[in-house]
């Protein structure tokens, strides 16, 4: 966590710069395998970059309990916020209560497919995309922000949280889901298809560095692949 929380946080803020705020009061976010929520800070730093306030009503997902004391110095420094912050150790699919206005403005992948590429089967990835599909439509999900490694792979073997999110894509468009998507990248990125990649211009850590923490050798800019869907119905 000390040699990720700020790439992956800074990622989001980039991202997050990007995003349409119109006619917003509020964000209301889900995080799948939101692990120690670097994504909270990447969205409130950037919603201060854009000077917009506006609540954050974040539920973060994962599955492993290790986060806990992390999730809970991040909640507790955040208190004195008007953002409501939770975290669960449930499965999201099965146990998702829901926002009270019945809308999720966006849903969050902040580096959970490439772990879902690694360690799944062939037939779990289909069936964990599925199941991500499913939630987006059952649950009103307006946007969808893919955040991970930049490794391109290969759409045969599935061997990256890049084609595992194409894969989610061609699902949206067999299930009939209107959408639109962009997909963004930074100045170093190695390879990547014909899909239309924007690059940003900068690639900075946008958090500044602990003192005494040494563990960031070589994790010293952003240099994720980035997917953003914004579904249409
Ligand atoms: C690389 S970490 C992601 C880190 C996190 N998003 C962050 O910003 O630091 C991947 C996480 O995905 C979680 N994960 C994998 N499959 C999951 C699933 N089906 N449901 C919830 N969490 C899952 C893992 O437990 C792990 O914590």
């Amino acid at each position: 966590m000390l040699r990720f929380f700020n790439r992956f946080a800074s990622e989001i803020c980039y991202a997050m710069c990007l995003y349409n705020y119109k006619n917003i009061s509020r964000i209301n976010v889900v995080s799948l395998g939101c692990g120690p929520g670097s994504e909270v800070y990447g969205i409130i730093k950037a919603l201060r970059f854009r000077k917009i306030v506006v609540p954050i009503y974040y539920e973060g997902h994962d599955l492993l309990d290790v986060w806990e004391p992390v999730q809970n110095l991040c909640r507790n420094s955040l208190t004195s916020t008007q953002h409501i912050i939770n975290f669960h150790t449930t499965n999201l699919f099965a146990d998702f209560a829901g926002f009270d206005n019945n809308v999720v403005n966006l849903l969050i992948l902040n580096y959970l497919l490439s772990h879902a590429a690694k360690f799944y089967t062939k037939q779990g990835k289909n069936q964990f995309v599925d199941e991500i599909v499913d939630f987006i439509i059952q649950n009103n999900v307006k946007n969808v922000l893919f955040n991970d490694i930049s490794y391109y792979g290969n759409n045969i073997s599935l061997n990256s949280g890049v084609q595992l999110m194409k894969l989610m894509i061609s699902k949206f468009s067999s299930k009939g889901v209107k959408y639109t998507v962009r997909y963004a990248c930074f100045p170093s990125d190695p390879y990547r298809g014909n899909e239309g990649w924007q690059f940003y211009k900068k690639n900075n850590l946008l958090f500044q560095k602990l003192n005494g923490n040494n563990f960031m050798n070589n994790v010293d800019y952003c240099n994720s692949k980035q997917i953003f869907v914004h579904i249409l119905q």
